[in-house]
C-alpha cells in the first residue's frame, strides 16, 4: 500500500532521513524502532503529507504523494490520521470538540458527530470525559482521546508516534489492544513508532477476532502466524538498519539492532 523509495529529508544542512526505502502492506502494522533523533517523527510527518522531502518518493496506492499539490494532499489526508508524539489535543476545546474536530470541519451534521464521538470515546473507555477539557485529564487519558480523535472519519491508515510513551503498563496495554483491534477487525494499515519493546512484541504477537457472541477478543498468535500482519523497521540516524518480520529481527546480527532488542 505504501512504498517509500530513497527518501531524503534535510533540515538546514543536516540530512535527517538519508535515502530510506521500505514498504508497508495493506492492513499491516509496521513497527518502527530506533534511537532518539533517528528521524522517526520526521518520517511520519512526511508519510502524512505534512512536509515534503528533498528527494525520493512516497507511493501510496501507486501515486507519489510528494508530487501532490495542497488540494490533492487535503484529499489524501482525509482517510489518514496521525497520533502525534505529544498527543497534541487542542487545550481550548472540549473532548467532544477535539474528537469531532475533523468531522465538524468536513461539515457533518452536529447530531451525527455527537453520536460518532460518543461511540469513539466508548471505544477507548472515556465517554464520561466528553464535556471535559484536556487539562482535566491525565496523560494516559489524553493519549486515548488522541487515538479516539485519530479514529474519527474511519481512517484506512493511522500513523502512531510513540503512542504509549510515559504511560503505565495497564494503560499501554489498552492502547496496544486498540491498535491490534483496528488492524485486525477494521483492516487499518498502521505505522507505529515506539521505544517500548513490550508494545512492539504485543502488536506483533497478538491478533484480534470476533468471538461467538459478537464481542471482540484478543489472542496470542501461534509462533510463525504472527508474521503475516506485522513487520519491523529499525532506524538509526536517518537510515534503515533492518526491515523484516519478527523471526528475522530475532536473527539479525547487526550489533545496534541486537542491543536495541536485547
Ligand atoms: N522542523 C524541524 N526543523 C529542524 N530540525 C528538525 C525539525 N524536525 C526535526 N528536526 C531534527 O531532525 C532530527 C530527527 O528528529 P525526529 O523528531 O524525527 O527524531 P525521532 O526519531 O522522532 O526522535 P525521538 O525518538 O526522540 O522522538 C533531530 O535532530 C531534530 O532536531
Ligand atoms: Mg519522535
Amino acid at each position: 500500500m505504501i512504498e517509500v523509495v530513497n527518501l531524503t529529508k534535510r533540515y538546514g544542512d543536516v540530512d535527517v532521513l538519508k535515502g530510506l526505502s521500505f514498504k508497508v502492506r495493506r492492513a499491516e502494522s509496521k513497527i518502527i524502532l530506533g534511537n532518539n533523533n533517528s528521524g522517526k517523527s520526521t518520517l511520519l510527518r512526511l508519510l502524512m503529507g505534512l512536509e515534503k522531502p528533498e528527494y525520493g518518493k512516497i507511493l501510496v496506492d501507486g501515486k507519489d504523494i510528494t508530487k501532490f499539490d495542497e488540494d490533492e494532499l487535503i484529499k489524501y489526508r482525509k482517510n489518514k490520521s496521525i497520533v502525534f508524539q505529544e498527543g497534541a489535543l487542542f487545550d481550548s476545546l472540549t473532548i467532544r470538540e477535539n474528537v469531532g474536530f475533523k468531522l465538524y470541519d468536513e461539515g457533518w451534521d452536529e447530531e451525527e458527530v455527537d453520536e460518532i464521538v460518543f461511540k469513539l470515546l466508548q471505544f477507548v473507555g472515556l465517554e464520561h470525559t466528553i464535556d471535559m477539557y484536556p487539562s482535566e485529564l491525565s496523560g494516559g487519558m489524553k493519549r486515548r482521546v488522541a487515538i479516539a480523535r485519530a479514529m474519527a472519519g474511519e481512517p484506512t491508515v493511522v500513523f502512531y508516534d510513540d503512542p504509549t510513551a510515559g504511560l503505565d503498563p495497564v494503560t499501554s496495554r489498552t492502547i496496544c489492544d486498540l491498535i491490534v483491534k483496528l488492524r485486525d477487525i477494521e483492516g487499518v494499515t498502521s505505522v507505529v513508532v515506539t521505544h517500548d519493546l513490550s508494545v512492539a512484541y504485543f502488536i506483533s504477537n497478538f491478533m484480534a477476532f470476533i468471538g461467538e457472541e459478537g464481542n471482540i477478543l484478543l489472542r496470542q498468535q501461534e509462533k510463525n502466524m504472527c508474521y503475516i500482519n506485522n513487520s519491523f523497521l529499525v532506524m538509526r540516524d536517518g537510515s534503515v538498519l533492518f526491515d523484516g518480520n519478527e523471526m528475522l529481527l530475532e536473527e539479525c546480527e547487526d550489533p545496534f539492532v541486537r542491543e536495541l532488542i536485547s
